[in-house]
């Protein structure tokens, strides 16, 4: 099928998922929607968020597409459920952090988690987390990383503010024993370096950083399966991108982080939103 999955963000965050799901699926259509003009949704109440997240799904499923990844943990725990309750046969993937793989791995059995208030704050994540540690000895050490996001959406991925934010979020979880960070935000794999830098200073010993973006697109690649949706020519898949910020952001974004030049166009608000 040559119709495009749509893939969306609340800014440039879902393209480290973006950069999975081209590695996984190359052959496939996509449309990328950055919500940058509404940026960042981690401190929004739910009910505006949920709003954004329809509305985006409306407008990408009116430019064609057969299936739908919301490419940002913060939508996915507002609005995941209206999406599917809205789009009941439609084939949608969403994103969580990832704290089974994390509870895995953690040898301390001291897990920190780096996401948005919203994300923290949200039934979906304390369901997840509640389940977890239930089913694992594992200690969950929830971050909210106030303005990381924003950072990214400013291209700022190691400036001396970006580190300060960071050593002020990551280095009491390295100090109280965490031997795993989970990315919880798809912002956030864009300061891994910068994390990693940090590690090196703080930690006496290895720390395991957890990013689901290559399991989110295999999960993708299932569900199209699944649904009779995967494109069987072997032809290289297209890339347009949409935002609601600058045109001229999200095209260096796709340049400097993916190395990437698709044809970006700045819209307004999708309509009802
Ligand atoms: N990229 C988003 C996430 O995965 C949220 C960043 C924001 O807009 O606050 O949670």
């Amino acid at each position: 099928m040559l119709a495009p999955i749509g893939v969306f963000d609340s800014g440039i965050g879902g393209l480290s998922v973006l950069r999975h799901i081209c590695a996984h699926l190359p052959e496939e259509n996509l449309l990328y929607f950055a919500d940058s003009g509404f940026a960042p949704y981690g401190g929004k109440p739910e009910e505006v968020i949920v709003a954004r997240s329809l509305g985006i799904a409306a407008f990408l499923l009116e430019q064609g597409a057969k299936a739908l990844v919301v490419a940002c943990n913060t939508a996915t725990a507002a609005s995941i459920k209206a999406l599917r309750e809205r789009y009941p046969t439609l084939a949608v993937v969403g994103v969580e952090p990832g704290l089974k793989p994390a509870a895995a791995i953690s040898k301390s059995r001291k897990i920190g988690v780096l996401a948005t208030e919203r994300t923290l704050a949200s039934e979906k994540f304390r369901q997840l987390r509640e389940y977890t540690s239930a089913a694992t000895d594992v200690q969950f050490l929830s971050q909210a990383c106030k303005g990381l996001a924003d950072q990214v959406e400013k291209g700022e991925l190691h400036s001396p503010a970006t580190m300060a934010l960071l050593n002020q979020y990551v280095t009491p979880l390295l100090q109280q024993g965490a031997d795993t960070l989970v990315l919880g935000c798809t912002h956030y794999p864009f300061v891994r370096p910068a994390i990693e830098s940090l590690i090196k200073q703080v930690s006496p010993g290895p720390v395991e950083i957890i990013d689901t973006g290559a399991a989110v697109a295999r999960q993708l690649g299932r569900l199209l399966n699944q649904h009779g949706l995967r494109r069987q020519d072997a032809a290289t898949g297209t890339l347009h991108a949409y935002t609601t910020g600058s045109q001229t952001t999200l095209a260096q974004a796709f340049e400097t982080l993916l190395h990437l030049r698709p044809e970006v166009l700045a819209i307004q608000s999708p309509e009802g939103v």
